[in-house]
């Protein structure tokens, strides 16, 4: 269902005690926020963090809507895969999951199949995912933005039932802009987002229902023009949201 999201990637940071207090921190801050927060905190402190999240008030997190993502999954329910983690695992403690990140990509040679199994356990497992999309540097200045995001949101639905389509969230972050500083236009990152939807609605003619966020670079003091966007329905936080003030303006700003 189409919603409003901001979801905070914390990527390989924090100790679990700085787990436990930006957690808090974050949820103090946005008691009376009804847009969707996530946080995805590493996998070792997805309990920590889930206890932290009830604790400062057993319905809170309800209310302010803050749920908690991992950050990648792997696509089968279980078996010999050493250092893996399943969906029906994480389906335990999270109701999101980032799938298909550029950092995944490049560092850890994730293919668009590989992402594609993913999706279909993660969706099997009743987690929502958010595939990450985007265009590196290269891809960009070589004019082959669209045919690659088209590419990467095609394989990713690849044989995806309809009804369970209509749980996938979508984030377009273009790899140039992750961790660079450089913001991506937001007339640019509209036109892209435009193109997802295009290939959603090809295939199961619902692109409207559907959540799509944008990343990279996403900070306070720029994301307003995004919010008001209306192709843009809130942001995937990679560093600012290691920061809860900065988090917490974030989030505010699409309200
Ligand atoms: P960034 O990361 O906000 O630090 O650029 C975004 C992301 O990787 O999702």
């Amino acid at each position: 269902m189409r919603k409003k999201i901001v979801c905070g990637n914390w990527k390989m940071n924090t100790t679990k005690k700085e787990a436990v207090k930006l957690t808090s921190d974050i949820e103090g801050g946005l008691k009376d926020i009804d847009i969707e927060v996530v946080v995805c905190p590493p996998f070792v402190y997805l309990e920590v963090v889930k206890n932290a999240l009830s604790k400062v008030n057993p319905t809170l997190s309800e209310k302010c809507g803050v749920k908690l993502g991992a950050q990648n999954c792997f696509f089968e329910e279980n078996g010999a895969f050493t250092g893996e983690i399943s969906p029906t695992q994480l389906a335990e403690f999270c109701s999101y999951v980032i799938l298909g990140h550029s950092e995944r990509r490049q560092f850890l040679k994730e293919t668009d199949e590989d992402i594609s199994k993913k999706v279909k356990g993660a969706l099997n497992a009743g987690l929502f995912p958010i595939v990450c999309l985007g265009e590196t540097k290269e891809e960009k200045a070589e004019g082959r933005r669209d045919e690659v995001i088209k590419r990467q949101v095609s394989q990713a639905i690849e044989g995806l039932p309809k009804e369970e389509a209509s749980n996938l969230v979508l984030a377009y972050e273009p790899v140039w802009a992750i961790g660079t500083g450089e913001v991506c236009d937001v007339s640019l990152a509209a036109s892209a987002i435009k193109i997802i939807r295009g290939i959603i609605d090809k295939h199961f003619g619902f692109a409207q229902n559907i959540s799509v966020l944008y990343g990279g670079s996403v900070s306070s003091s720029d994301v307003e023009e995004f919010a008001r966007e209306k192709e843009v329905d809130g942001a995937l936080v990679g560093a600012k949201s290691l920061d809860a003030e900065e988090f917490i303006k974030i989030v505010k700003t699409f309200k």
